[in-house]
Parts: C-alpha cells; structure tokens; sequence
C-alpha cells in the first residue's frame, strides 16, 4: 500500500519541530477508536489527536464538557493500541486540569500510565500556566491550544471566529509566546483569522497546527469523521470532504437490509 510518507520511524515531538525547521508540514487526524487509528497511521499521517470531539462525534453531546478522564482514557487505549508510527496526543477533558495544577499533573500521569500516549493537548494560556509546567517537569510533552477552545464555549456563547479585534489577538500572540517559553512542544490553532495564525507561527519556534486557521499554519488537524464526510451536518467553510463515507455506509446498510429480507443473504456459499 502506498502513503505519503516514506519514513516509517516513530514520530516523536522532537521531530515535529525538525519539520518545521525544514518547512514539511505536519499532518494530523483525530481518531477515537482501533480500527479507525489503524487505517489513519497506515495511510501515513504524522500525528492522532485523541481528541475530546469524541464527546460530540461518538457520544453525540452537544459540547465537549461532559468528557471524562475515564472516557478519554478508553478511547486513547483503543487508538495507542491501532497506531505504530503516528505521534499519539491525548486531548486532557474539561475539569481535569483548569483548578489545582496538583491535581492536573495527577490527571495527567493516569493518562499518560494507563493509555501508552505520547503527548497531552490542553485548552488555554496563561490561566492554566501553572498546571502546564507542573506537567512538563514530569516529563510530559504538551501541545497548547489557542483561539476557538471548545471547553470555553459557554464563556464564548458561539462557534464564530475567535481573535478578529486587536484585543483579543494581542492576548493570543503573547499566550502563543508564553506556551513556547514554558515549554509546550506545540501549539493547535483554532478558528482565528489566517493571518493571525500565519504571524504566530512565523513569531514562534515550535510548530502552530491549524483547524480553520488558514495555510501559514506548520501542520493541519481535523475531526476524521468530518472530513470523511460521516457527518453531514457540519459544514463549516474551513472542513474539506475527501470521502461521502455517509452516502457510502448508508447504501451498504440498505443494501444488508434489503438482502436479509429477501432471504438473498446468506447465500450457499455463506453458510457452514
Ligand atoms: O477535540 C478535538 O478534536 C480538537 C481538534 C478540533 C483540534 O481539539
């Protein structure tokens, strides 16, 4: 099978950063399950956010708040299991690192222990600066994000684009400085203009990976059952569809469901 990597190491966030000193963009997919992160690490993607979309696309929550440790915890075990090469990063949930940093690293290192991931993303700057570098003197690599976080929508009120006033995009840049300077290995970009993003990552030296933040970013993410179009009611102008995976497994079950009941499956051969 051919993918687009040729390189089959380990990627590690080490070499996240080696890509973009030398400009390759890094590729990532979420994934919340073994079969899917198999197929996502064979077809050649650099990194698998486990991330807590799972409480919107496998749950059907509304928001991303409900998420547990317990659940994030399941779900990466599936995908560490599924993945060889891919950087595995672990999205910690809503209420595990926001209070007590103490608490936040006792969190972390049950992640980190009882699923074999390589990396935690964690919402926010500043107010969470304490928490984060408690983590990473344990020695665990974090990826910081910015812009659009969805634990914070009900503070945000909506999905709009974050950080289009002056204001707010002063307070990201010197978050961006701040997650670098502290140590973060890392930064995803949510939803804020492509310009914002493209100043930031020139601005830092660890690689900026975008969701609806335009081109200038080092890497892309996003939410592999949106972009395989498993989801038909979530278009937002940045998602592209490479797949109608909806129209595809939608046909097969009707066709199943035909077949059973016009006793054509099982057939001769499918029988013992
Ligand atoms: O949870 C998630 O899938 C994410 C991406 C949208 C970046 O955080």
């Amino acid at each position: 099978m051919s993918t687009y990597t040729e390189d089959n190491r380990k990627v590690t966030t080490r070499r996240l950063i080696e890509m973009k000193q030398r400009g390759e963009k890094i590729s990532m997919l979420t994934s919340y399950d073994y079969t899917m992160a198999k197929i996502v690490d064979q077809s050649g993607i650099d990194c698998i956010l486990v991330g807590d979309s799972a409480s919107n696309v496998m749950a059907g929550n509304v928001t991303t708040l409900p998420m547990t440790i317990d659940q994030m915890i399941y779900h990466a075990q599936g995908v560490v299991r599924g993945t060889k090469r891919a950087l595995v990063v672990v999205d910690m949930p809503f209420g595990t690192y926001q209070g007590n940093s103490k608490e936040a690293l006792s969190n972390a290192i049950r992640i980190m222990k009882e699923t074999g991931a390589d990396c935690l993303k964690l919402e926010g700057g500043s107010e969470i600066r304490e928490s984060i570098e408690r983590i990473l003197t344990a020695g665990i690599p974090v990826i910081g994000h910015l812009g659009l976080t969805p634990q914070s929508i009900n503070k945000f009120g909506t999905y709009t684009v974050r950080a289009k006033d002056d204001a707010e995009a002063a307070k990201l840049i010197e978050d961006a400085k701040l997650l670098e300077e502290i140590g973060c290995c890392g930064l995803v970009l949510e939803k804020i203009p492509a310009k914002l993003a493209t100043q930031v990552s020139k601005e830092l030296n660890i690689p900026t990976i975008g969701i609806g933040a335009g081109n200038g970013c080092d890497g892309q993410v996003l939410v592999v059952h949106d972009m395989l179009g498993m989801n038909q009611g979530f278009s937002p102008r940045f998602l592209r569809r490479y797949a109608d995976l909806h129209t595809v497994m939608t046909e097969a079950i009707s066709k199943y469901v035909e077949d059973v009941k016009s006793s054509d499956f099982p057939n001769d051969k499918e029988q013992y």
